[in-house]
């Protein structure tokens, strides 16, 4: 199809990016056009982030050329991006924490009241609160520092902010990570109305069942490169799943039936005032036990009051038959627990040390041997070991986790659970961010943790994750278990009904 040139907002030709010892982009070109979403795919790695870095200003290419409107242009930094009309999204959390919401969204660009030296409040306020409203039914916690208010409001304020500059084009990467269905539908709204406007947007996501309802076209890169762009109306999921990871990949969990033995969880009573009452349940070696319930109903609640790292006002939490005092996480540990938060950026990996320092670190009593060498050379067969399964991209497993892509990061985190030697791992939202090719294989990680005689204990928004994967799922409502379907039972309809709180 040939395009006029007035029809396209920005092309890049041969961008290149290095960093030390990685190409991250090499010879990327692509054009993004006028009112159309053009969604960016590719595993874990593959160079989206750093492509969108370098469009906000936050990172210098190597070379390559940028056009906006058909000017070439050097963008310097995230402000200039903003001025060429671009506007961003990023992987990771970009709030400051001590402010409020309208703090946040008007950071740097405070309204002037004419003549006066402060800022205009209450435009402000107004202001925040209109955008507020479309996302949420209530407004009262604008005044709140953002740091309190949970990821997905978090995330929420920072699609606000972005989608609230005058831009030709809205960045968005990974912007559905930790959204709940509704706040979703919000976002895809508010997409197909920025694209009315005639506002560009590049979309990543790793759920290629929502680019496949948002998307125009799809530009697909590897290890750094072009692989194609094509339009979505000549693709399918398939054709692109194999341009992405360049292999064919099974999309089947194998979970093979392990023998259920003994308890080695049982939570009892479990009260926090106001968010989880009366939970009860158990989990035997070898059982996958799934957590399903919409977001905000008290499924990482739960998870977090099991594990200690929220006070609870009563319930007890049986290790292996013994009752255990958990107090904290550290606690957790000791007993024999392990979790795997939901926002990992905060808690999960010590950015500044290495991959394989991360991998083992939890578990270093596994490779304890009398000489530092031999010690050494296991730790680093360990890590390869899981670097390769996994596919963490790295150039080396000595490299900083701070330098990996969002999705490797996370790889990391698993890989150093599963090594672990808990007698149960709790995982929220394991596959958040994992690319459709490790996907699979962390599902086969996980399978093997409870072949080995561990437990695990599941949260996903993802259905036919925890269908696939679960020999039981809990239905949680509004900080209550309200039904456990057994695997046989569990639909999707069914679990959405108990979820909704429709069987009330
Ligand atoms: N600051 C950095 N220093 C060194 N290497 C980096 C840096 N930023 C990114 N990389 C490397 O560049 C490559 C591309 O990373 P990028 O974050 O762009 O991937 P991605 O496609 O966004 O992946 P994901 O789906 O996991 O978010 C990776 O190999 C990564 O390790
Ligand atoms: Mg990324």
């Amino acid at each position: 199809m040939i395009v006029e040139d007035d029809q396209v907002l920005i092309s890049l030709t041969g961008i290149t990016k290095e960093f030390p010892g990685v190409k991250a982009l090499e010879g990327v070109s692509l054009e993004i056009r006028k009112g159309e979403v053009l969604a960016l795919v590719g595993e874990n790695g593959a160079g989206k982030s750093t492509l969108i870095k370098i469009l906000s200003g936050l990172y210098q290419k190597t070379s390559g050329e940028i056009r906006v409107n058909g000017k070439v242009v050097e963008i310097k930094d995230t402000k200039h991006a903003q001025e060429l009309g671009i506007s961003t999204i990023f992987q990771e959390p970009t709030l400051a924490p001590e402010l409020t919401a309208v703090q946040n969204l008007y950071l740097g660009r405070e309204i002037v009241m004419t003549g006066l030296r402060s800022m205009d409040e209450k435009t402000m306020y107004e202001e925040t609160e209109k955008l507020y409203r479309k996302f949420f039914s209530t407004v009262e916690d604008l005044h709140v520092p953002v740091k309190e208010l949970g990821a997905l409001k978090n995330r929420v304020i920072e699609i606000a902010k972005a989608i609230s500059f005058k831009a030709s084009v809205v960045i968005m990467d990974e912007p559905t990570a930790q959204l709940a269905d509704h706040e979703r539908e919000v976002l895809f709204d508010f997409i197909r109305t920025l694209k009315e406007q005639g506002v560009s947007i590049i979309y990543v996501s790793h759920h290629l069942r929502e680019l496949f309802l948002l998307a125009d076209r799809m530009h697909v890169m590897r290890d750094g490169k072009n692989v194609a762009t094509v339009n979505k109306s000549e693709t399918n999921i398939d054709q692109l799943v194999s341009m992405m990871v360049g292999r064919e990949v099974s999309n089947y969990i194998v979970k093979k039936e392990v023998p259920v033995g003994e308890e080695v969880l049982r939570v009892t009573d479990l009260n926090r005032q106001g968010i989880l009452k009366n939970i009860n349940f158990n989990l035997r070696k070898g059982e996958i036990v799934g957590i399903a319930g919409l977001a905000g109903s008290g499924r990482t609640e739960t998870l977090r009051a099991v594990v200690g790292a929220d006070p609870i006002n009563s319930g007890n939490v049986e290790v292996g038959g013994k009752s255990c005092k958990i107090k904290s996480p550290k606690d957790a540990i000791k007993a024999g627990i392990g979790l795997l938060p939901e926002n990992r950026k905060m808690h999960g990996a010590l950015i500044d040390l290495s991959v394989s320092h991360n991998i083992t670190m939890a578990a270093m009593d596994r490779i304890i041997a009398n000489k530092l060498v031999l010690k050494k050379k296991k730790e680093s067969h360990i890590a390869e070991d899981y670097v390769q399964r996994l596919g963490i991209k790295t150039p080396t497993i000595h490299q900083k986790v701070r330098f990996l892509s969002g999705g490797n990061q996370q790889k990391v985190i698993l890989a150093k659970w599963l090594f672990t030697e808990s007698k149960v791992l709790i995982f929220d939202e394991p596959t958040q961010g994992i690319d459709v090719g490790a996907k699979v294989e962390v599902y086969n990680l996980i399978a093997e943790f409870v072949q080995n005689g561990g437990g695990v204990l599941l949260v996903s928004s993802e259905l036919p994750e925890l269908m696939g994967l679960c020999d039981r799922i809990y239905v949680i409502h509004k900080g209550e278990f309200v039904k456990e379907f057994s695997r046989e039972e569990a639909t999707e309809e069914n679990i959405m009904m108990y979820a909704s709180g429709g069987h009330t």
